[in-house]
């Protein structure tokens, strides 16, 4: 009799990233007792994207939850870049201000990689700063961008589950095929999953034989921006999937949903593990900001 296969298990961050922010409330608290103030946390958000204005209100509220102070900075979406440069040094310059993050995309018109430069590497909650980069490149990780932090959590998750269930995998070793090059996601996420002693390899939109080379991935990390487009019989069976995607899409009757950069159904069929589409690496990444602020007021107090 052939054994029918085994369903992917789902990888839903959400139960573990409450979990890292009770951790951290705590913590919070006993920082709060020694310094005799909360660690700070400061948003910039410039301009209405309506993606942008969601997950800052959810970074906020989750920043207040553990105990956090700090303040969301909004201004127009014409500010004008001189006067955002202004704003993000002002908050450099605050010896109160622990945190700084600056949401993108930001506006046309503004220079990013100015203003992203005016973030002191130790106020970098992002991980964005050269200095930060440069450290994680050379294997003394300092603050680490939050979204590859999220997928490397997720996969350590998948393999105690695959463990459990007795099915040969081991983040060690493995083929790990990155789909996406970015700053924020592709190059960080490569970097730790090397550390890991993953075999990596960084696809991107010239990528000769993408779908070939994603069916040589055990574990298939996916930041790149388009809804859908890695098909399921892209993925080896049984490997482990982290989607990054989240992308809005026509749902037909006017309506609009979320989908992922993978195909989530013919997907699931094949992996061994899988994100549940957009809500698998989201949970964790503000769980992973707040962790991040704390590290950074530790330091920064302890440096002293
Ligand atoms: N916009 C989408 N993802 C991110 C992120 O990780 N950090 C910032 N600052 N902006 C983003």
């Amino acid at each position: 009799m052939v054994e029918a296969p085994r369903p992917a298990r789902v990888l839903d961050g959400k139960e573990i990233a409450a979990k890292v922010r009770r951790e951290v409330a705590a913590d919070v608290a006993r920082f709060v007792e020694k310094h005799g103030r909360a660690p700070s946390l400061h948003v910039v958000l410039a301009g209405e994207d309506p993606a942008s204005a969601v997950y800052v209100r959810n970074k906020e509220r989750a920043a207040k939850e553990v105990g956090m102070a700090g303040e969301v900075h909004r201004l127009p979406a014409d500010v004008a870049h001189d006067e955002l440069l202004a704003r993000v040094r002002g908050l450099a310059a605050d010896d109160g201000i622990d945190g700084i993050l600056v949401q993108l995309p930001l506006p046309k018109g503004i220079r990013e990689q100015e203003i992203l430069d005016a973030v002191p590497f130790e106020k970098d909650v992002d991980g964005f700063h050269p200095m930060n980069v440069g450290m994680l490149a050379s294997g003394r990780p300092a603050l680490v961008p939050c979204t590859p932090l999220g997928c490397l959590r997720l996969l350590d998750e998948a393999a105690a589950l695959l463990k459990a269930d007795g099915v040969p995998f081991s983040i060690e070793g493995a083929n790990a095929v990155v789909v996406g090059r970015s700053n924020i996601v592709g190059k960080p996420v490569a970097q730790l999953l090397l550390q890991r002693s993953c075999t990596v390899t960084i696809a991107h939109s010239k990528t000769r034989d993408l779908p070939g080379l994603c069916r040589t991935a055990d574990v298939l990390v996916v930041a790149i921006g388009r809804a859908e487009m890695v098909k399921g019989d892209w993925v080896k069976p049984g490997a482990v999937v982290i989607d990054v995607g989240i992308n809005r899409v026509d749902a037909g009757d006017g309506k609009t949903k979320l989908v992922g950069d993978v195909e989530y159904a013919p997907a699931a069929a094949r992996a061994a593990a899988i994100t549940p589409g957009p809500g698998g690496v989201g949970p964790w990444t503000i769980a992973l900001l707040l962790q991040n602020t704390l590290r950074a007021a530790e330091r920064r107090l302890g440096a002293r």
